[in-house]
C-alpha cells in the first residue's frame, strides 16, 4: 500500500477561499474588517517565519493584521502593557503573542493577560476550560486544523483508536482532548504517549490514527505502525540548510519508509502546518463576528 496524501496546502486553501468571502461580506453588509495583532518577542528565525507567513495570510484574505517586534530582553511589564493596549483596540478582534518567549517571561502571565474574547490561540485558562467542557470557544489552531484535514479527508475518527504522541498544551493535550468528544472529528478511543511512556511502539501499533506532535525528526519508523493506519505528521524540525539558506525540514514521521504502510499521510512541508494559521484566520474572523454582536 501507498498512502494517500493529505495535503494541508489543498485543505487550506479551500477554507481560505470560504474565509475571503466571509472577510468581504463582513466589510460589505456590517462595515466590519477583522483585525488581527502578531507580537514577537526575539529574534528565533522559525518564530519569526510562523509570525510572517499569519501576516501575509491575513492580508491576502482582506484581514488586517499588525505586526510588533520586540526586542528579546523586553520586559515582561512592557509586553503585559502592549496586551492591554490591544485588549482595549476596537480594531484589534484577535491577539497572538508568538512562543516560545524569552525565558525571563512568565508565559502564563502574558497569556492570562489575553481578553478570552482577543484569544485566537485558543491558549486562555477561559477557553480552554470551554474546550474541555465542549463549549463554544476559541480552538488552538493546530488541533482545529487537524480536525478539520481529517474530518474533510475523509477519514474515520468514531470507535477509532487514535495515539498521540506528545503531551504539550499546543497540541497533544488539546488534540487529545478533542478527538474523545462527541463531535465530528471525533468519538475515539484516545492514548496520550509521553517521554515516560513503557513501550511506545506498541502503543502506535495498535493506532488507527497517529498524530506524532513530539519535536524528533523521523522519530516514528515504519516498525511502529500497522498497515493502512492514518498518520498526521505535527513535526516542523529543522534538519539543516540548503545551497540556497532555505531550512531543509523533516516531521516526526520518516515519511518515506511510512507512507508504504500507511493509508494516508500529511506531508512535512505543506501538512498541518498551512491548517494552523488557516484556522488562526478562521478565529480571526469568529472574534469579528463575535464582537460585532453577528454570532
Ligand atoms: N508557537 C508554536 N505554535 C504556536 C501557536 O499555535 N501559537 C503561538 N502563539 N505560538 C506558537
Amino acid at each position: 500500500m501507498t498512502a494517500k496524501i493529505i495535503s494541508g496546502t489543498e485543505v487550506a486553501k479551500a477554507i481560505r477561499e470560504e474565509l475571503k468571502v466571509e472577510v468581504a461580506e463582513l466589510m460589505e453588509k456590517h462595515g466590519i474588517i477583522p483585525g488581527l495583532v502578531t507580537i514577537l518577542v526575539g529574534e528565533d528565525p522559525a518564530s519569526q517565519s510562523y509570525v510572517a507567513a499569519k501576516n501575509k495570510t491575513a492580508h491576502a484574505l482582506g484581514i488586517h493584521s499588525e505586526q510588533v517586534t520586540l526586542a528579546a530582553d523586553t520586559r515582561e511589564a512592557d509586553l503585559l502593557a502592549l496586551v492591554v493596549k490591544y485588549n482595549n483596540d476596537s480594531k484589534i478582534h484577535g491577539i497572538l503573542v508568538q512562543l516560545p518567549l524569552p525565558k525571563h517571561i512568565n508565559e502564563a502571565n502574558v497569556l492570562y493577560a489575553i481578553s478570552p474574547d482577543k484569544d485566537v490561540d485558543g491558549f486562555h485558562p477561559v477557553n480552554v476550560g470551554k474546550m474541555v467542557l465542549g463549549e463554544q470557544c476559541f480552538l488552538p489552531c493546530t488541533p482545529h486544523g487537524i480536525l478539520e484535514l481529517l474530518v474533510r479527508s475523509g477519514v474515520q475518527t468514531s470507535g477509532a483508536e487514535v495515539v498521540v504522541i506528545g503531551r504539550s498544551n499546543i497540541v497533544g493535550k488539546p488534540i487529545a482532548n478533542l478527538m474523545l468528544q462527541k463531535r465530528p472529528g471525533g468519538n475515539a478511543t484516545v492514548t496520550l504517549c509521553h517521554t515516560r511512556t513503557k513501550d511506545m511502539a506498541a502503543h502506535c501499533r495498535r493506532a488507527d490514527i497517529l498524530i506524532a506532535a513530539v519535536g524528533v525528526p523521523k522519530m516514528v519508523t515504519a516498525d511502529m505502525v500497522k498497515d493502512g493506519v492514518a498518520i498526521i505528521d505535527v513535526g516542523v524540525n529543522r534538519i539543516g540548510m540548503s545551497e540556497s539558506g532555505k531550512a531543509i525540514l523533516a516531521g516526526d514521521v520518516d515519511f518515506e519508509a511510512v507512507k508504504e504502510k500507511a493509508s494516508c499521510i500529511t506531508p512535512v512541508p505543506g501538512g498541518v502546518g498551512p491548517m494552523t494559521i488557516t484556522m488562526l484566520m478562521k478565529n480571526t474572523v469568529q472574534a469579528a463576528k463575535i464582537a460585532g454582536k453577528l454570532i
